[in-house]
């Protein structure tokens, strides 16, 4: 094992002001606010206003990380940006947030998956940490997915939300931080989320444009499924490997898409509700952002400490899935 870890020293998280509620999506599209509610759990979403841009959520909100680590835009050695809506396909958004934060010595990347993104890229932050060469990564969640989906596709607008939220992971040599990953993939449950043009493989036409291929589609029930189906065993996988129990876990910080699916894999897991952190009722599903949203919140309100076990669990596009387990 290596003698370097890293520690959760500062998070922070931005969210459009702009609020908008089931009732404005009814006033709109064939909905209520009673289906919504009652399938998914959420009454409200944040939405980026046409002046914002996803690095520029993504750049407040590491900045507030950094600023509750104490730390300089100098310290900082790496970014990673988890995200399935940047600013542009190319360059990375991480460069952009980089020279936005005055990183001058930082390398950037980014992390494209899904929904699963934020918590591949706290894996992957922590293998860097391990090697003892990093003092301080930063690892972002941003979305702005509400600029990839079709307002009048009632099956995904009402489901997604826009915001970032990131933490500073700082080296130290006190046994703290990771105690144990897992990531999952199933490439053969390709497209159940699936933004078809707009790649390489069915490049932008004005034909595809028409047919609406560049809006994200989703099938949710699929989805459903499969998300009910690997939260507990992820979940499961990570305590193994770690030698803990479901007990010991403090906070359990799932992917916000569905409290009925959150509810189900924490009743599955049998997690009492007060230890399951749930707040898809105000920002809908901000994919990657959701878990890092989350858990900034969850500090906020005194619900994580020094010494906390905290168990994240996240599924997407890909189809991914995965799980880590955080001591404070
Ligand atoms: O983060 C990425 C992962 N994504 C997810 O986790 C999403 C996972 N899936 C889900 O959360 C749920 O499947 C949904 C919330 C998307 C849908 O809930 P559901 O209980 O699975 O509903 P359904 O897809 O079975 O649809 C039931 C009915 C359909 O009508 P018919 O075919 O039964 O007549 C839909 O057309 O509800 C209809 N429907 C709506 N009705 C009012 C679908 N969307 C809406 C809507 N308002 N917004």
């Amino acid at each position: 094992m290596s003698k370097y870890y890293g520690k959760l020293a500062g998070y922070g998280r931005h969210v459009p002001e702009a609020i908008v509620t089931n009732q404005d999506l009814a006033e709109r599209i064939d909905t209520s606010n009673q289906w919504i509610v009652e399938r998914t759990g959420i009454r409200e979403r944040r939405i980026i206003s046409d002046t914002e841009h996803c690095s520029d959520l993504a750049t407040a909100a590491s900045q507030k990380a950094m600023d509750k680590a104490g730390i300089t835009a100098e310290e900082v050695d790496l970014i990673i940006v988890a995200t399935s809506s940047p600013d542009y396909l190319t360059p990375p958004v991480s460069s952009q947030v980089q020279h936005n934060l005055g990183a001058k010595k930082a390398g950037a990347f980014v992390m494209v998956v899904g929904c699963t993104g934020f918590v591949y890229a706290l894996a992957t932050a922590y293998q860097f940490m391990h090697s003892g060469e990093y003092r301080n990564i930063i690892v972002t969640g941003v979305e702005v997915t509400s600029r990839n989906v079709d307002w009048n596709d009632r099956n995904t607008c009402v489901l997604f939300g826009d915001g970032a939220a990131a933490v500073v992971i700082q080296r130290t040599t006190q046994e703290t931080g990771m105690l144990a990953h897992h990531l999952g993939s199933d490439g053969s449950g390709y497209e159940h989320i699936i933004q078809v043009s707009g790649g390489t493989r069915f490049p932008t036409t004005h034909e595809r444009l028409d047919e609406g291929l560049h809006f994200l589609k989703m099938n949710g029930r699929e989805v459903f499924k499969f998300a009910t189906s690997v939260m507990g065993e992820t979940l499961q996988i990570v305590l193994d490997k770690a030698g803990l129990k479901i007990s010991d876990i403090d906070l359990f910080i799932p992917h916000q898409a569905n409290a009925r699916i959150i509810e189900f894999a924490a009743k599955q897991a049998g997690l009492p509700p007060e230890k399951v952190f749930i707040n898809v009722d105000r920002y809908g599903n901000t994919s990657a952002a959701s878990v890092p949203i989350a858990l900034s919140e969850a500090f906020e309100q005194g619900r994580l400490k020094e010494g906390s076990l905290v168990a994240m669990v996240a599924f997407g596009s890909g189809l991914t899935w995965g799980s880590c387990l955080i001591r404070l």
